[in-house]
């Protein structure tokens, strides 16, 4: 099964900075999830939030601020103060970071908004990385942004919540995955089962409760997404 790190691991470093990419790796994660945003002077970054509020020491949506102002903010000790002076990654050193850790696979989020544009240069940075990348978003016209810019690049759906036309709209957009909450697939085996039976992969987030991975391997599932990469990497092995 896939062990997929939610935004680096941060259940012992801040999300989505170096630091939790790196420990995500020394964890024994498969996949590393991040989640990816453009700033106001077109620049790749990797955060989760639409504005800096939660995760830095400064405030604004992302797509408001330059690049320079977004690199001046401590990402590290809202998280604690050992990480003081950690800062919002560029896209770029995290396709660096990784490019030396040839086993892992990138499941890279785009948040949108996100231009065609915006999709386009997140697609050429990836480079010699695009084959081991998956671009998922929530929002499927962001998906389709994806599929037209970079048909070869695996793609994937994220859903809120199943509805009545997510096996078909998963299909359609050609995903690879189709990753919903834990509680849908706990709740809805049927679409799981059909989602797996059209080949495309399941990958629940954000799977911390350790009681229950053993139900969601029995449901299906080829991986879980969660901020606790090494529990799970000992329970895989067990
Ligand atoms: O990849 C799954 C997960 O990251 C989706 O939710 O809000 O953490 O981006 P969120
Ligand atoms: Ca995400």
């Amino acid at each position: 099964m896939h062990r997929v790190a939610h935004r680096g691991y941060s259940a012992v470093a801040p999300e989505n900075t170096l630091p939790a990419l790196a420990a995500a790796v020394h964890g024994g994660a498969t996949h590393i999830e991040f989640d990816v945003r453009t700033t106001a002077d077109g620049v790749p970054v990797v955060i989760h939030d639409r504005t800096v509020d939660r995760t830095t020491d400064g405030s604004g949506y992302v797509w408001d601020l330059t690049l320079a102002e977004i690199r001046a903010l401590d990402a590290g000790s809202w998280f604690s103060p050992a990480f003081r002076g950690a800062r919002v990654p560029l896209l770029a050193e995290v396709i660096d970071l990784l490019a030396t850790s040839p086993g892992v696979e990138l499941l890279l989020e785009i948040k949108p908004p996100a231009s065609a544009e915006e999709v386009e240069r997140i697609v050429e940075m990836l480079g010699d990385l695009a084959g081991r990348t998956i671009l998922q978003s929530f929002d499927p016209e962001v998906v389709r942004l994806a599929r037209d810019v970079a048909p070869r690049v695996r793609r994937g759906l994220l859903r809120l919540r199943f509805e009545a036309d997510t096996v078909p709209l998963a299909a359609s957009l050609g995903v690879v995955c189709c990753n919903p909450s834990v509680k849908d697939v706990l709740g809805d085996p049927a679409t799981v089962a059909s989602l797996v039976a059209q080949g495309i992969d399941v990958m629940p987030w954000t799977a911390n409760d350790i009681t229950e991975w053993t139900a969601l391997a029995e449901a299906g599932v080829a991986g879980l997404i969660t901020d606790h990469t090494g529990e799970l990497t000992g329970w895989a092995a067990r």
